[in-house]
């Protein structure tokens, strides 16, 4: 039987799971978000056994030297000796400069950080589709403020989804708290 060993517990491996669906399965404690290699939530590392690329393909190169993959990409496999990831490697500290409130909901944070950030500007939808550029035989899942998915379902179909495939989703943010009122249904506007 393959196993594998998280934080020196083995765990048997079903054929064609993840290191996280493993996990999961017996409820190790792991956390994962996106389990698409998206989120880099379920970063872990690896003392011994062989991480295939794919599993370190969207993380910075300095945590790949050190073992660091992604546990939703990497093929659970004999031999396989994993670790949490190390808080202090992971995270770096930061302190909050000001903080502007820029709409009812929403804020601006300026902090400066303790060592240089590894980020990348711009909006997650922006991003997502440089990595992709070619989506032909994908499905795209699209929700937002209005102008954000119509830019985005633009692109993706240009990136080769056909129509029926895009699934978008957009709204706005509604206050309702000072328009209730008893015995009046409230509709945001456009239903
Ligand atoms: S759960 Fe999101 S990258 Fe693995």
């Amino acid at each position: 039987m393959v196993e594998i060993v998280y934080n020196d517990t083995p765990f048997s491996c079903a054929d064609g799971e993840t290191v996280l669906d493993t996990l999961f399965r017996h409820k190790a404690d792991i956390p994962y978000s996106c389990r698409k290699g998206t989120s880099l939530t379920c970063l872990v590392k690896a003392r011994d056994g062989d991480v295939p690329e794919q599993a370190q393909k969207n993380i910075r190169p300095a945590l790949a030297g050190q073992g660091y993959f992604l546990a939703c990409q990497c093929p659970s496999a004999a031999g396989l000796s994993i670790t949490s990831g190390d808080d202090a490697v992971l995270y770096r500290r930061a302190t909050v400069q000001r903080v502007d409130k820029m709409a009812p909901d929403i804020c601006r944070v300026t902090f400066r950080s303790s060592t240089p950030l590894y980020y990348r500007a711009g909006r997650a939808d922006v991003a997502a589709f440089v990595d992709n550029p070619d989506l032909s035989g994908w499905r795209a899942f699209i929700c937002g403020y209005p102008a954000m998915v119509r830019e985005a379902r633009k692109t993706a179909l240009m990136a080769g989804i056909p129509i029926p495939h895009i699934h978008a989703d957009p709204f706005d943010f509604m206050d309702l708290r000072s328009a209730e009122r008893e015995g009046e249904r409230v509709r945001p506007d456009g239903w």
